[in-house]
């Protein structure tokens, strides 16, 4: 089972932020942010589904329910630390840094409409939920994992945009960047994640949705924090 560690004392009734959106929308940026100025963890559910797809690598999507159960089942996340200094861990060690490839994302979408994989994802993430107070990014954490979040938002903004941002991102750390090969990489993804069977991406009932082509970060997150602080 996964367990999570708790990082500061959790009130009696974890407090839980969905943040949900496409590939590249800065949904991970502002969840951290989000989470450091509550003094949340933050969850980053696309990691989780990078991680099994690297770890099980390439055609994972085609091996039987069967193995895929038995492998997930050898899988334990845990979470320590808040905001920014979250880490997500499998199995007590922190993430490579290639689960961030291009390449990494597509085959987590790919892994992500399997119904085993769903299903562990699920469990594992409202496991995390019933231990900390979160702030939970991905694709459906507000429509199907945390159907009773507190606040529910969705991030969006045009492909291209976002495509410019992954560039701006990669070219900040001094890596190659192909905007047209991400604007694909991207295209291809929302497909594969709006269009799935199970759990496919979209707003959550209730969820306040945020368009980010023309705001800045800190714009996003000041409309994220008012809308929480308003209730709080
Ligand atoms: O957020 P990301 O780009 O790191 O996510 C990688 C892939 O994982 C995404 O294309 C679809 C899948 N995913 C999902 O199906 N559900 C989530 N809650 C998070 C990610």
């Amino acid at each position: 089972m996964p367990s999570a560690r708790r990082t500061a004392t959790p009130p009696a009734v974890p407090l839980i932020i969905t943040l949900d959106g496409p590939a590249g929308v800065g949904k991970s940026s502002i969840a951290a942010r989000l989470a450091g100025e509550l003094g949340v963890a933050f969850l980053d559910t696309g990691a989780m589904f990078r991680a099994a797809a690297f770890t099980l690598g390439e055609g994972a999507w085609d091996w039987t329910q069967g193995i895929l159960q038995q492998k997930l089942g050898d899988f334990e996340f845990t979470l320590r630390g808040s905001g920014k200094d979250t880490v997500l861990l499998l199995n007590g060690q922190p993430l490579p840094e290639d689960i961030r490839s291009e390449q990494t994302g597509l085959w987590a979408s790919q892994l992500a409409v399997v119904p085993s994989v769903r299903a562990y994802m699920k469990m594992a993430q409202i496991f995390l939920g019933q231990t900390t107070s979160l702030v939970a990014e991905g694709r459906d954490m507000g429509s199907v994992v945390f159907p009773g979040a507190q606040f529910k938002f969705f991030l969006d903004a045009d492909p291209e945009e976002r495509a410019r941002r992954r560039c701006r991102q990669l070219e900040a750390q001094g890596k190659p960047a192909d905007l047209s090969a991400i604007l694909t990489s991207i295209n291809q993804r929302d497909h594969q994640d709006r269009n799935r069977s199970i759990a496919p991406m979209k707003p959550a009932e209730g969820a306040v949705v945020v368009d980010t082509t023309h705001i800045t970060e800190n714009e996003v997150l000041e409309k994220v924090l008012a809308v929480v602080c308003s209730k709080r």
